[in-house]
């Protein structure tokens, strides 16, 4: 009796120390993150690279990183890939909003929680992802519709607008095409008369805003761009063509990157719509909390505000990116 007496406590100290071990091991062992990036196009996401890079460096988390060059298939491979390693979460922005369902379930088989960053997908079942870290373009693009509402209030019109959009199907170009949409519907004397992507990149807007210039000239009172590559783009552009951006051209833009708010403060943005990249420090975090079981919201929004030109240059020597 008192020979089992023992031999239950000694299996029971065994227990005891694996548990701890195994305790130990888990609170030791990095989390893993694969974060599959849109590319490069603009400073926006240059600045949104780094802000996630720093943050998993200063979280202890190792970050396993992929650039899609603005391709969705890059990043499915991307992603399959970090399914294939059994990474703890995955993390990405979406280029394009529709086309995610097969991988997706493919991670949710794999049991890796999945959150987006900065973009959203039109997927129907939102148990394909954890939460969506990031701005609420929608609302982004009212900002830039009710400024120009309150800027030509007392203007009868007609105000033409050529807009410049971001990558065709991404969640900001439809957002911001149907925020300013939404806001400008019930005023006929906005008219959007020419809208076409410059893909969110410099190079893109000028091109657009170059065949803009040439067929619509003087008839054009605004330029609507979707981020401020493109509107750097479409400044040059217009400059060219002995156009004068922010003065007998309104230029609304987005983002409010250093480089859109030195134009704003030159004169030559009218309003610049804030969208921050700085998504880092609330990634690492949520996924901290995904990894210990903690619920986390479905829906994380980005605090943000709108930069009108006369405000850039006290903006300008805080902006971090
Ligand atoms: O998804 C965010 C958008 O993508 C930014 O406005 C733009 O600059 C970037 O390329």
């Amino acid at each position: 009796m008192r020979r089992t007496l023992r031999q239950a406590l000694q299996a029971l100290l065994a227990v005891t120390l694996v548990g701890a071990a195994a305790a130990g091991h888990a609170e030791d062992k990095k989390i893993v993150l694969g974060f599959a990036q849109v590319g490069a196009e603009s400073a926006w996401r240059t600045a949104n690279t780094v802000s996630v890079k720093s943050a998993a460096k200063d979280a202890g988390i190792t970050l396993k990183f992929s650039d899609a060059q603005q391709k969705q298939e890059n990043q499915i491979k991307a992603i399959r890939s970090y399914i294939a390693q059994k990474v703890d979460v995955i993390a990405f922005s979406p280029v394009v909003e529709s086309g995610w369902e097969p991988v997706l379930e493919e991670a949710k088989r794999a049991h890796i929680p999945v959150v987006l960053t900065d973009r959203m997908i039109d997927a129907k079942d939102p148990s394909l992802y954890v939460t969506m870290i990031g701005s609420d373009f929608l609302e982004e693009g009212r900002r830039g519709g009710r400024w120009l509402e309150e800027h030509y209030k007392d203007d009868k019109g007609p105000i033409n607008i050529v807009e410049l959009q971001g990558t065709v199907g991404s969640a900001p170009a439809n957002d911001r095409h149907a925020g300013l949409m939404e806001i400008i519907k019930n005023d006929p004397k906005f008219k959007v008369i020419a809208s076409q992507s410059g893909d969110f990149t410099l190079a893109g807007g000028k091109q657009v805003m170059e065949a803009f210039a040439k067929t619509y000239g003087k008839q054009i009172n605004v330029v609507y761009a979707h981020n401020d590559d493109m509107a750097l783009g479409a400044i040059q552009a217009m400059e060219e063509a002995g156009m004068k951006p922010g003065k007998d051209v309104t230029v609304v833009s987005f983002d409010a990157t250093k480089g859109g708010l030195q134009a704003a403060a030159a004169g030559k943005i009218n309003v610049d719509v804030e969208c921050s990249p700085l998504l880092g420090p609330q990634l690492m975090d949520t996924v901290k909390k995904i990894v210990a079981g903690e619920q986390v919201p479905h829906r994380i929004v980005t605090n943000e505000t709108v930069f009108p030109m006369n405000v850039a240059a006290q903006v300008l020597p805080t902006r971090k990116y």
